[in-house]
């Protein structure tokens, strides 16, 4: 039985990813931190080994007594990582720092998997250009907007200096699907009958429903590809008020429609960050918010999912979007 470990195994993506695991009959190992839920991770046979990131010193002592354990792991998946932070620096320390702790403590320790696969993010990059909309496509220079992409950068540069290491990148756009969080604000909204908009420019976004993401990363960790990085989206376009039709149509809701003009949102931002940058701290809507919801062009090149996998998404948008507000309303979030 091949063995894989799956760091950020509480999140939202993470607990797919040891479901799938389970399912395809690996050993899984649920990387975890003491602090982390084990909501969603109640199969008996998950396997759980608790990580702190925070220095090699203290991951190396894990992967030491994992090898006296005579464990090893075939496949690992770095997942955990940080979305959104309370202080600016918590995203490099998390998505970058940590990533380089964990890759040295794994080659210190002789404990280097068959495949590394990084979960990294079409932030990495950035959104495409605004005046042709071409995809973003491997070929372009990376130019993130936000810190949390220039981390994930800055960690992707690492990994791919790396000599003799067999590293895997996936960069998912906007991933969705039942236990996310923060889309789900979207469809909360929609459901108590608003339908906001940011700025009169029309915004191109691009998703992948979290089943097909998980699916996706299965079929690169089993393939002969190593040291190659892709972008994953369903390989749709939507624009915006596509998305809250779909949501208004599966909640059978009637919305009032408005848009905050970008202005007032960069102002918010400016002042909200001065304020709280006082104390170190970064406010939910901030400048680098900001650059997220005023970039137009948000599509990524899906050809070589296709070319390298066969990878078609299972799920577009409707199929997806119907799937999830089921869980929610059965979990009782809406
Ligand atoms: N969701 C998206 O749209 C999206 C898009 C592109 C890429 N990604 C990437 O996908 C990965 C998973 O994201 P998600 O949406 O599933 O987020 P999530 O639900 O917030 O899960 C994040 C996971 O990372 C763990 N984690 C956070 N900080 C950590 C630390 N300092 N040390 C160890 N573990 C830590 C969390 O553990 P606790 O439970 O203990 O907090 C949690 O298990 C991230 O790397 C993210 O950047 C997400």
């Amino acid at each position: 039985m091949s063995s894989i470990l799956i760091t950020g195994a509480s999140g939202f993506i993470g607990s797919f990813l040891v479901e799938e695991g389970l399912k395809q009959n690996f050993e899984v190992y649920a990387g975890v931190r003491k602090s982390s839920s084990h909501g969603y991770l109640q199969d008996k046979r998950i396997h759980f080994l608790e990580f702190d990131f925070s220095t090699r010193e203290k991951v190396l002592a894990t992967l030491e007594e994992c090898k006296r354990n005579n464990l090893r792991f075939q496949y690992i998946v770095h997942n955990a990582g940080l979305t959104k932070a309370q202080k600016k620096e918590d995203f490099y320390n998390v998505n970058c720092r940590n990533t380089i702790h964990f890759i040295e403590a794994l080659i210190e320790s002789d404990m280097v998997p068959e495949k590394f696969l990084f979960i990294s993010s079409l932030a990495a990059y950035g959104p495409g250009d605004p005046h042709s909309g071409e995809p973003v496509r491997n070929i372009h220079e990376p130019k993130p907007i936000e810190l949390y992409g220039k981390s994930k950068l800055e960690a992707e540069r690492y990994i791919t200096s790396l000599k003799n290491f067999p590293w895997l990148i996936v960069r998912p756009t906007g991933v969705y699907g039942p236990k996310e969080k923060d889309y789900f604000v979207f469809f909360q909204t929609i459901n108590r009958g608003m339908e906001p908009y940011i700025g009169f420019r029309k915004q191109v976004l691009t998703f992948i429903y979290v089943r097909d993401l998980v699916r996706l990363i299965y079929l690169a960790l089993a393939s002969a590809h190593v040291n190659k990085a892709w972008f994953v989206s369903d390989g749709n376009e939507y624009p915006s008020e596509l998305f809250a039709a779909i949501t208004k149509k599966a909640l059978g809701k009637k919305t009032i429609r408005f848009t905050v003009p970008l202005f007032v949102v960069k102002a918010i931002a400016t002042i909200g960050e001065r304020v709280a940058g006082l104390w170190g701290a970064i406010p939910t809507l901030n400048t680098d918010k900001y650059n997220v919801l005023s970039s137009t062009n948000w599509r990524c090149e899906v050809e070589p999912l296709e070319r390298d996998f066969g990878f078609k998404a299972e799920y577009d948008l409707e199929k997806g979007v119907h799937e999830t507000l089921e869980w929610y309303k059965k979990e009782k979030w809406l």
